[in-house]
């Protein structure tokens, strides 16, 4: 199918601040303009380097990072939780065991805060998802079906009659935003502000450097500043919606009881479980969108099989996801003892940023990994929203938004094409994010 590709896509290579890597010594994940070179970098690892140094650059001073890029190397870190650990699992220990109030101490992230008392240990992580978020974004997030389409139905209305559109800023961009703020009984008047606490929240992971995401010191200070502001506004959120609950997140999370604790949350417990869905649950389905639509344009073929037959959606959006994953990666497991991956002794204590991308296009794992197939058998192998007890807790929600897109822009449009002026450049950081998108197209 790749075969068919429409040409049209400017060379972002020669826009980006790096050189194309060529050999092993170009890669760099994270250096300025990388995101421009990534698919590039991954073939190159895979061949040369699948467990790949960077020395000096794990957590603790004189540690060191490992990028994983092996779909079988990543799928057994992900589902062994006792010997990879969670980077915070210290640090939330560290803030249980000192018995503090956790509201008082000055700059911690309200969803670490919320961790130490309501998921210090993998049972309760497990209870609470299925105790407070399940019901919502997990499996539950099917009571959301007919608002997920009346926002996709809205967005479009906007644009359907003008033939051309800038698809990040008006669909991709706003259906999670609309669709989070509905869940969760955010006013959709301030949804520039939901937007704003979003960028907050992802600020270390667009603008951050290396694995760890490293901010420089007053960009630190900006974040606090923000996430402060996020904190005392999902406060004030909270508070209205004890005296009057409606049928939302927030509300329903004032009032469950939730069983580990034997009580209700406090209002920071909730703050917590609000962050968390803010900053996983918005650019991330943005990014599928955005990606899904090139993939689209770049494809015909696989647009009229779409239009021709929409039980093909669902293989669609997997092998969209699977081919360009919106996180790309994430340093979100450490080791706890020595390790060997492909030969490579990985030392107790590294940070293991696991490359989701790669993995789902390690040619060992995948016949034809850079072919979008509609007919892949178990298309769901892909390790974009990870796997195990941790896989991602919002990925029932992303799927019904991304199903409900297709199925909608499906049935509004005929033909997708991109407009003249466009760059597809994406932004730094580690997310698959595509800066705009101009598209034209033909109303059905
Ligand atoms: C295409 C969309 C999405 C992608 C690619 C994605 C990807 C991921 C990945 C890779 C992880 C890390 C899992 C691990 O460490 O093993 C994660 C965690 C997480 N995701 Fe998502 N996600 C998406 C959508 C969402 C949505 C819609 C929500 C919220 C409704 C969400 C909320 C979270 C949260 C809260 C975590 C942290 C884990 C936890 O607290 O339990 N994500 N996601």
């Amino acid at each position: 199918m790749a075969e068919d590709a429409t040409p049209g896509k400017a060379p972002n290579h020669e826009l980006s601040e790096m050189r194309c890597p060529v050999g092993l010594d170009d890669v760099d994940l994270f250096g300025a303009g990388a995101q421009e070179h990534w698919y590039e970098s991954y073939e190159i690892l895979h061949s040369q380097a699948p467990v790949h140094r960077l020395p000096g650059e794990g957590m603790a001073p004189g540690t060191d990072a490992y990028v994983l890029t092996k779909h079988e190397d990543i799928a057994a870190v992900v589902r062994d939780q006792d010997r990879f650990l969670l980077p915070s699992t210290g640090f939330v220990r560290q803030l249980v065991e000192s018995g503090e109030d956790l509201s008082e101490v000055p700059n911690v992230n309200v969803m670490v805060a919320s961790m130490a008392t309501l998921r210090p240990n993998q049972e309760m992580w497990r209870t609470h998802r299925q105790e407070l978020t399940d019901p919502w974004v997990g499996p539950g997030a099917s009571r959301n079906a007919a608002m997920i389409q009346n926002v996709a139905d809205e967005l479009i209305e906007r644009w359907l009659d003008q033939g051309a559109v800038e698809f990040v800023s008006e669909f991709a961009q706003p259906m999670p935003q609309m669709v989070m703020a509905n869940i969760l009984g955010w006013p959709l008047s301030d949804l520039k502000l939901l937007k704003y606490f979003g960028d907050g929240c992802v600020k270390p992971f667009v603008y951050g450097s290396g694995p760890t995401h490293k901010l420089p010191p007053e960009e630190v200070e900006t974040q606090f500043e923000i996430l402060d502001e996020f904190k005392r506004y999902t406060h004030e959120l909270i508070l209205s919606k004890r005296k009057h609950p409606t049928e939302d997140m927030i509300s329903f999370l004032t009032e469950v009881e939730y069983s580990p604790l034997k009580r209700k949350l406090s209002d920071l417990e909730i703050n917590g479980i609000v962050y968390a869905m803010v900053i996983g649950g918005l650019e991330t389905t943005q990014y599928a969108l955005a990606e899904q639509v090139q993939l689209l344009v770049d494809n015909p073929t696989a647009w009229s099989e779409l239009k021709a037959d929409r039980t093909k959606i669902r293989s669609f959006t997997e092998e969209g996801m699977r081919l360009r994953a919106p996180t790309q990666g994430l340093s979100t497991r450490m080791t706890s003892q020595d390790e060997v991956f492909q030969g490579v002794t990985v030392p107790k204590g590294s940070l293991l940023h696991l490359r989701w991308a790669a993995a789902n296009l390690d040619p060992d794992e995948w016949e034809c990994p850079l072919e979008l197939q509609l007919d892949r058998k178990a298309v769901t192998r892909h390790l974009t929203f990870s796997q195990g007890a941790r896989v991602c807790p919002g990925a029932h929600l992303s799927r019904l938004e991304q199903t409900t897109a297709w199925q909608t822009l499906l049935d509004r449009i005929d033909s997708f094409t991109y407009a003249k002026k466009n760059d597809f450049l994406h932004q730094p950081g580690i997310m698959l994010g595509t800066l705009a998108l101009n598209l034209e197209f033909t109303k059905a």
